[in-house]
C-alpha cells in the first residue's frame, strides 16, 4: 500500500508543477494568469500556493503521465482521470481551470480543487476522496501554517482558498481553511491539538454566518477558545481585503473580532424585531439561556447587566429567572 501512496503522491507532485508551469509561463495560461490578478492575487501567493492552470483538453493529463509511465488504474484512483463507461477510455477530471493544490502535513500534494474562471459550474471542482485524500481530515493551508499556528496558538478558519490567500498576503500566516465543507471532528482535533485559540472568519453573509456559528459551537465544546470575526454588507475576507485592504483587516476584522458570547447576542437577533414584544421576549430567553451556562459569575454578572440595560428591565428579576435556567439545566 506504501508504494501504492507514494506513487500516487508522485502523479499529483509532478501534475502540479507541470500546472503551475502552465499558468506562469505559458500563452496558454495567460488568460487563467490575467484572471488572478485582475482578482487581487499577486504572483508571489501564486508562487507560495503553487497555483496553477488545468489546459482546456480532455487528456492532457492522461498522456502527459501515461507517457511518464502511471498506470491509467493508478490515475483514476487518484482521481485526475475518470474511465468512460462506453468504450472503457479515459478523460481528464480537471479542464481549463484554476488549480488549487492540497497538500498534506508533510507538504506532499494528495489532491486538487479546480476553479472556473467563467460561469462553469461547479465553481469549485475537487478531486474526490482517494487513498491519500480524505477530506474531512484536511485543512488547505494548515502545512505551511503550522508553524505560526504553534507560535501564536491561534488559528484563524477561513471557508474558502481566495480567503486564506488573500489573507496570508495581508499577514495572516496562522490561516486555515475548510474548503467548504462543514467543520469535522477530525478537523477539530487537528486545530486542538496545535492551537488554545480559534477565530472563526468565514464569509458573513447567511450561509457563512449559519456555518460560523455550528462551527463555534463545535470549537467551544472541544475546549477552544473562540472568536468570531464578521465582516460588513455579507463580504467574505478575500472580498474585504480587496475592497478595503490588508490593515483595514487586521485591525477592523481581525483585531476586533467577537468573543463568542457577543457573537451569539448578534446571531439571536438576526430575523428577529425587538420592537415587537413576542421577538423580544423570546431574544431575552434565548440570552438568559445562554448566560446561564456561562462558567463564571462576573462573566454572568456583565452580560446579566447589559441585557438589564438595553431593555430597562430589572436586574433583579433577569437575575432570578436566569437563576431558575442555571438550576434546570444541571
Ligand atoms: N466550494 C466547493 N465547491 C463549490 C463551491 C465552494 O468546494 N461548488 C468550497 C471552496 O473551497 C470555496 C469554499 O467552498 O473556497 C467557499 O465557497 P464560496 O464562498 O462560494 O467561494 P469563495 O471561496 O468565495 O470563492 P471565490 O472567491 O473564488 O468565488
Ligand atoms: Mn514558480
Ligand atoms: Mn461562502
Ligand atoms: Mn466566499
Ligand atoms: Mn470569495
Amino acid at each position: 500500500a506504501s508504494k501504492e501512496f507514494s506513487k500516487m503522491i508522485e502523479a499529483h507532485e509532478l501534475i502540479r508543477k507541470f500546472y503551475h508551469h502552465l499558468l506562469v509561463n505559458t500563452k496558454d495560461g495567460q488568460h487563467a494568469l490575467e484572471y488572478l490578478l485582475n482578482r487581487g492575487f499577486t504572483l508571489a501567493s501564486i508562487e507560495k500556493f503553487q497555483i496553477g492552470y488545468a489546459l482546456n483538453s480532455w487528456d492532457f493529463v492522461y498522456k502527459f503521465l501515461t507517457k511518464r509511465n502511471f498506470e491509467p488504474e493508478l490515475l483514476e484512483r487518484c482521481g485526475l482521470i475518470i474511465k468512460r463507461e462506453k468504450d472503457e477510455t479515459y478523460f481528464d477530471r480537471f479542464r481549463d481551470r484554476i488549480m488549487f493544490p492540497i497538500l498534506d502535513q508533510k507538504g506532499n500534494t494528495i489532491a486538487f480543487s479546480g476553479r472556473s474562471l467563467g460561469a462553469d459550474e461547479p465553481k469549485y471542482l475537487n478531486s474526490p476522496e482517494t487513498a491519500i485524500f480524505n477530506k474531512s481530515k484536511i485543512l488547505y493551508n494548515f502545512h505551511l501554517a503550522r508553524a505560526s499556528i504553534r507560535k501564536q496558538q491561534q488559528v484563524i478558519l477561513f471557508e474558502g482558498f481566495a480567503d486564506c490567500i488573500a489573507a496570508e498576503r495581508a499577514g495572516v500566516e496562522n490561516g486555515v481553511a475548510t474548503m467548504g465543507t462543514s467543520l469535522t471532528s477530525e478537523h477539530i482535533a487537528l486545530i486542538r491539538r496545535n492551537a488554545e485559540a480559534v477565530t472563526v472568519c468565514y464569509d458573513s453573509d447567511s450561509a457563512g454566518i449559519e456555518a460560523a456559528y455550528r462551527a463555534a459551537t463545535m470549537l467551544a465544546e472541544a475546549g477552544s477558545h473562540v472568536r468570531v470575526a464578521l465582516m460588513p454588507d455579507g463580504l467574505d475576507p478575500d472580498d474585504y481585503i480587496k475592497k478595503f485592504g490588508a490593515e483595514k483587516f487586521n485591525k477592523e476584522i481581525i483585531g476586533s473580532s467577537l468573543t463568542f458570547m457577543s457573537f451569539k447576542l448578534l446571531y439571536f437577533r438576526r430575523g428577529k424585531d425587538l420592537q415587537n414584544e413576542g421577538d423580544r421576549l423570546q431574544y431575552i430567553e434565548e440570552v438568559l439561556m445562554e448566560i446561564s451556562q456561562l462558567d463564571k459569575a462576573v462573566e454572568r454578572d456583565h452580560y446579566l447587566r447589559q441585557l438589564a440595560n438595553e431593555f430597562s428591565l430589572s436586574l433583579e428579576a433577569l437575575k432570578e429567572q436566569q437563576r431558575q435556567l442555571y438550576f434546570a439545566g444541571k
